[in-house]
Formats: C-alpha cells, structure tokens, sequence
C-alpha cells in the first residue's frame, strides 16, 4: 500500500475503549487520601467527580463500550487519518518509513476532546450543571468548553497565567464557545490567593490551576471538575486513537517498530500507545518512547514517589514520576507539558522498563517543528513538536544503521494558536532552559513522606 493517507471509514470506528488495567505487568498502586494516607475509594472521588467517570476510573475491564451519545458526537471528525510522512522521510534521505496519527482535526484542534466529550457526557448524565477544569495550554480548556456545549453545561475554566497571556487566541475559542476563563491563579479561590500571597508575580502553572478548579467544584453543590490528562479514566478514553492507529497500520501492511509521542499529563501518549502495551508485554520487538521537555523532565529526572497532583495538596496521592508537587517549571512554549507529575498509569510502564523516555531542549524541537512544516504542511502545537523531534532522531539513526524501520507518532495537535512561539523561534529568541537542579531538589524535598 503506497498510500499518503489511510483511512478509516466512520462505520469502522472503534466501539470500546481499551483499559490497559486488565494488562499491567503488576497491578497499580492505589491512590492515597491526602490527609489519612489511606487508599481512596470511589465515595472519596464523589464530590467532585461523577461516579460513571468514578467507575472507569477503577475498572478493571479490558474493554468498555463507548455510548452512541459518544460515538455521534466524535464522528464530527474521528476516524482521524493516519499519514505517510513521504516528504519528510525524503528530506531526511531516511530508509525508514514514517507515519504520524493527526489528532489535530478535531474541533479543538488537538486529541484532547476525546475526553472532553466524553467527560461532559457523564456529567450530563448524573445532572451536573457546571465543570470546572485548569488548562495549560489552553488546549484542554478550549476541548472542554467545546463539549460542555454540545451537552448544555457551563464551563469555568482556569488558565494557566503564562499561558492566558501567551496564547489569546486559546481564550477567544473558549469565548465563542462560552466558557468562562480566569488566568489563573485568581483571587477567587482559597488556593489562588494563598499562592498569590506567597509570590503575586507568579506565571501559574498546572498544578495552581488544578488547586484552583478542584475547589471550585468541591465548594459549589451544582459543579463538578474535570481533568484533561494524567487520571485513568482520561487515558482510557484517549485509546480510541491507538485502536485506530491498530487498524490503519494494518491496513497499510505494517507492524510498527517505534511508536513515540510527547508526554505533559500523559493522556494523547498513552491513548496512543496503550493498545500496543499488550504485544510488547508478550515479546514484541517493539521501543515506545515518551518524549517531554528538558525544563520539566518529570519521567527522565524525576524519582518514582506519591506525590500530590497539584499545589495546594488538594489531591489523592498518586504514585508517579515527579518533580515535585510545588516545582514551578520555567515558561517554556509547549504549556501542555509543565506538568510535575505524570499519569500513573504511563509511570508503572515506564518504572517496567515496557515504556522509554527522553527529554528534549525547545530550540532543537522547534527546528525540528519547522522541518515538519516544510514538508509536510501542518504546522505542530510545541507540545506536538517533542514527539516530531523524537521521531526525526530516530529516523536519522535509521539512515546511519541503515535499517528499514516502521516509526509512528502521536500527533497530537496542531499550532495555529501558538504562532507567537513560532515567531520567537525564528527571531532567535527563544531560551533553552537548562535542567535546574537546585529547584527541582528543593521541590523534592517537600514530597509527602509515604
Ligand atoms: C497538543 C498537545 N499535545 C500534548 C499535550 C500534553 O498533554 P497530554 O500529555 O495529556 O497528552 C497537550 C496539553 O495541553 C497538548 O495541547
């Protein structure tokens, strides 16, 4: 098959989503009651959570039927095509074959609102009226706002503040989606205040906004809070792109060497490569790579530990890689991916060596973004750009090797909000922030003792 795009028709898009729970080389560690240290149970996740997401959450279920509610909703742009990367692997004079998975033509412009509909889904079932959520990027918050309005709920949404500033045109689509957007920390939470008290000029980051909107939902009788990333229950719902990428692979005649894609929470990497985990567990010859920033190398430099999902250690403990629950990482374009922690689901494969990761400056992913562009059009979200960097390094020890490899990537959005980035990038403006150890350490030092 020599085709440039492979196709799935609407009729063959996946009905179930897989649980990778039902596959662990060893079962997951339970989260911990913040203020017990005891595991949690669902009653614990019910103030702010609805209890289908509660239950997805917990399950053990290889597979889970996605309601036709769902399933409509998704067809306004899924089955999403799987590319050939022709003129890229041509530019590179690589002998291996590239393809990358383009999450970026759904309605947000990015994998994230294959769980944002289904999210608001389960609020609307159970009744709730509002969700309250953070965005980095302003990727989540945009694919949120977008899917509380196809289901009638009111969207909060709390802005990373570097990122409110960064990227305006994110709030706009929020706006003319009608969401209500705060830049984050604010003044209206408990949790922002006090970190406003501490350091008032603070750029925010994913762990103040997921302070703030979980109070929010847990203060107000009518709100519950969604997360756009790192909780099972948003990978298993971002497994739709792998099980995709299964078939299209197959219908293309290939069984894929390398898959890589770049990890802030973890959610489009583990939508993405989880259905493979099972054929890697059983001896495929196979390296899955997560790819993330040098500034906020949570999986490459960060210790295996419980720690709090956010700031104000509002959370449950979560045992994962981390920086450290109050590790502020420096500004750096790709918002999606200043996240101290990781899904704990994408960590145990990691810590079982099933999982590889790397980390990467931001000069070299962005040169690496605009060689994408060159060739094959679509300009990458920054975060989107780790998992090109990745994958052009591999295809380039390919050329060395000269082996006739099978890579694919997660591409997970597009950059046509983030052209600010881009304009900074060629201006020669942007930093490579080295790995600074002294914060990370003193981050660490305030992990909760387990
Ligand atoms: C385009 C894009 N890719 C990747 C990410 C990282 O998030 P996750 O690791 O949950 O996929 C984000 C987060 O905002 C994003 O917007």
């Amino acid at each position: 098959m020599n085709e440039t795009k492979i196709l799935l028709s609407e009729k063959e898009l996946p009905q179930k989503w897989y649980n990778v729970q039902a596959d662990l080389p060893k079962p997951l560690m339970p989260p911990l009651n913040p203020g017990t240290g005891q595991p949690i149970g669902p009653e614990d996740l019910a103030p702010i959570f609805p209890m289908g997401l509660i239950e997805q959450e917990v399950s053990q279920e290889r597979w889970i039927e996605i309601p036709n509610e769902i399933l409509d909703i998704y067809k306004l742009w899924r089955p999403t095509p799987l590319h050939r990367a022709k003129r890229l692997e041509k530019a590179l004079a690589t002998p291996a074959r590239i393809y990358y998975k383009n999450e970026s033509v759904s309605p947000a412009g990015s994998h994230k609102p294959n769980s944002a509909v289904a999210q608001a889904y389960y609020n609307k079932k159970e009744g709730v009226k509002r969700i309250a959520t953070e965005t980095g990027a302003g990727q989540w918050g945009s694919a949120l706002a977008f899917s509380c309005k196809q289901f009638d709920i009111e969207c909060t949404v709390y802005m990373v503040k570097v990122s409110y500033e960064q990227k305006p045109y994110r709030r706009s689509l929020m706006h003319a989606w009608g969401a209500t957007v705060h830049p984050s920390p604010t003044k209206l939470t408990n949790a922002g205040r006090t970190i406003l008290e501490k350091d008032p000029n603070t750029m925010g980051s994913l762990g103040m906004a997921i302070s703030e909107a979980v109070e929010d939902a847990a203060t107000h009788e009518d709100t519950k809070y969604a997360l756009g990333s790192v909780l099972n229950h948003v990978l298993l719902h971002q497994t739709i792109v792998g099980l995709e990428v299964k078939e299209q692979l197959k219908l293309a005649g290939e069984s894929p060497d390398v898959l890589i894609g770049c990890v802030g929470g973890g959610s489009n990497f583990a939508g993405f490569c989880f259905p493979f985990v099972k054929d890697r567990l059983d001896g495929k010859d196979m390296r899955i790579i997560a790819v993330e920033p040098t500034s906020c190398p949570t999986l490459t430099k960060g210790p295996y530990r419980y720690d709090f999902g956010d700031t104000a250690q509002m959370t449950p403990l979560l045992m994962m890689y981390t920086l450290g629950h109050t590790f502020v990482p420096p500004g750096i374009h790709a918002g999606g991916l200043r996240y101290h922690g990781d899904a704990p689901l994408l960590c145990l494969l990691v810590n079982q060596g099933v999982i590889e990761a790397r980390a990467y400056h931001q000069n070299p992913v962005f040169e690496a973004a605009i060689q994408f562009a060159q060739t094959e059009g679509i300009i990458p979200a920054p975060e989107t750009a780790h998992a090109i960097k990745g994958a052009i390094d591999e295809a380039m020890r390919c050329k060395e090797t000269k082996e006739e490899k099978c890579i694919v990537v997660a591409f997970s959005g597009h950059g046509h909000f983030d052209l600010a980035a881009y304009d900074a990038y060629l201006a020669g403006q942007l930093e490579d922030y080295e790995y600074p150890e002294e914060m990370i350490k003193e981050a660490l030092e305030k992990l909760p003792k387990i």
